[in-house]
């Protein structure tokens, strides 16, 4: 019994030079498709003389024919790259994994003596020939690939059992699963995960849930509080800014801090509740811990109040803390901070059913501000831009196997928004006209 129905595409030792073979058998074949018609009856009444050939082919007529079926030809071309590029990515795919088992040298050989061309002189020219190449498949649907390798047992199971670093960096994808089946494994990786990324405006809050990428989203209701993390530049304000246009279409009240009075003080001219003063800002937070404890209370007493249901059920709005450049502010406050992580710390344990929640962007998530636990009740955690070895095990845990990549690309990074599972992440494009102010002024007023 075969173990998947659906396996794709055999990648065989011949694809090595697949891209090759595809792009001049197709170029040549198209090209002969419009040249010939050109010569049809010429060719069908010669005499096959060659002054008669020179004179037909080395010609006005014969020229013009030629540009004609040249231009038209790579017209084809372009079409093809221009509509069908996933398809040739994938004759690339196929043509590296072909590659990476001929490099490392994963297939066994026997030798073989070749036979003389005279039958009657004996030959003693011995070959070597690829007795077994590993039985590997590739399948593309519907923006991912599948990779399947046999198990056989055999001495190159070791590093095909272990493929995910070599595919992630090798075809430039994000390994999603790796599942081990009946005699196979298969990789699953997201193919070109930036065409998931949306826009601005496509970012919806809706019952509980924030869309961010293309099926992907932050659901806030269940795995509540956000932990950004990133290199200077990396897109954290942005990605705030972006948050905080979105959130403010839904009936949510935000609370916003900003203790480098930078971006997102700037807000102030538009909505209320935007601090950057020391004492301002640690009034909010007070102000916002004694709300939720508050609301935990009247909850219980409302009519409707029903155990396990949250602030959603009973129709009150959510409220959101949000705090750029939470290390410079623990910094400011000094001795104090011990108080205000403590008052942190019970907002992000009680925070889900009430709807309190908190978004933290800092540049590193160190233990000393986010320690005793706290760190661990941030259930939607993303890196962007540039962060160091040490800074990713903050961020994900120092125990995982995930390699880290960076890319030049603003708002790019990884997250883990509560399943464990660390992907590739982009955050939603901010059009280069987009008036954050504005747009948020429209919103408040
Ligand atoms: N989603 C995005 N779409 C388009 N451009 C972006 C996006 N995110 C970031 N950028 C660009 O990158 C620049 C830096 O982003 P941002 O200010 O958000 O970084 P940051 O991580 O907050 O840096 P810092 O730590 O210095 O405050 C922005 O000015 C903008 O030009
Ligand atoms: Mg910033």
């Amino acid at each position: 019994m075969k173990p998947f129905k659906k396996r794709g595409k055999r990648i065989r030792e011949k694809d090595a030079s697949l891209v090759f073979q595809f792009v001049f058998i197709s170029l040549v074949g198209i090209w002969l498709l419009f040249f010939l018609p050109f010569h049809l009856s010429f060719l069908l009444s010669t005499t096959w003389e060659l002054e008669e050939l020179q004179a037909h082919f080395i010609s006005k007529y014969g020229l013009v024919a030629l540009c004609i079926s040249l231009v038209l030809t790579a017209a084809c071309a372009f079409v093809y790259y221009r509509y069908c590029y996933n398809h040739f990515k994938q004759l690339i795919h196929r043509q590296k994994l072909a590659k990476m088992v001929l490099e490392n040298s994963w297939y066994e050989t026997k030798q073989v003596t070749q036979e003389s061309f005279f039958k009657d002189i004996p030959s003693n020219k011995s070959k070597e020939k690829i007795s077994h190449f590993p039985k590997i498949y590739y399948r593309f649907e519907k923006g991912l690939f599948y990779i399947q390798v046999e198990i056989t047992l055999g001495k190159f199971q070791e590093p095909l059992l272990n493929l995910e670093t070599k595919l992630e960096s090798g075809l430039y994808c994000e390994l999603v699963s790796k599942e081990l089946r009946d005699s196979y494994v298969e990789y699953t990786l997201f193919y070109d995960m930036i065409a998931n990324r949306i826009s601005i405006d496509e970012v919806i809050a809706q019952d509980g849930s924030l869309k961010l990428m293309e099926s992907f989203y932050w659901e806030y209701d269940k795995l509540p509080h956000m932990l950004i993390a990133g290199g200077t530049g990396g897109g954290k304000s942005y990605f705030i800014l972006t948050l905080i246009e979105a959130l403010l279409k839904t009936d949510a009240k935000l609370y916003i801090l900003d203790p480098k009075n930078a971006d997102l003080a700037d807000l102030a001219t538009v909505m209320p509740d935007v601090y950057y003063k020391k004492e301002d800002m640690t009034a909010c937070i007070d102000q916002f811990y004694e709300d939720m404890m508050k609301r935990n209370e009247e909850m219980k007493q409302m009519p409707n109040y029903k155990t396990g249901e949250n602030y959603a059920y009973l129709g009150l709005p959510a409220r959101f803390l949000i705090f750029d450049e939470y290390t410079s502010f623990m910094e400011m406050v000094g001795k104090e901070s011990v108080k205000v992580m403590s008052k942190l710390k019970q907002i992000v344990m009680l925070g889900r059913q009430s709807g309190f929640f908190l978004i933290l962007a800092c540049q590193r998530p160190d233990a000393k501000y986010l320690g005793d636990g706290i760190r661990d009740q941030f259930n939607f955690r993303v890196g962007l831009g540039r962060i160091s070895e040490l800074g990713y095990g903050m961020l994900f845990g120092s125990d995982v196997q995930k390699q880290f990549f960076l890319k030049q690309i603003k708002g790019r990074g990884y997250v883990d928004k509560g399943d464990n599972v660390i992907s590739e992440f982009y955050t939603p494009f901010v059009p280069k006209g987009h008036d954050f102010l504005k747009e948020i002024g429209k919103l408040t007023n």
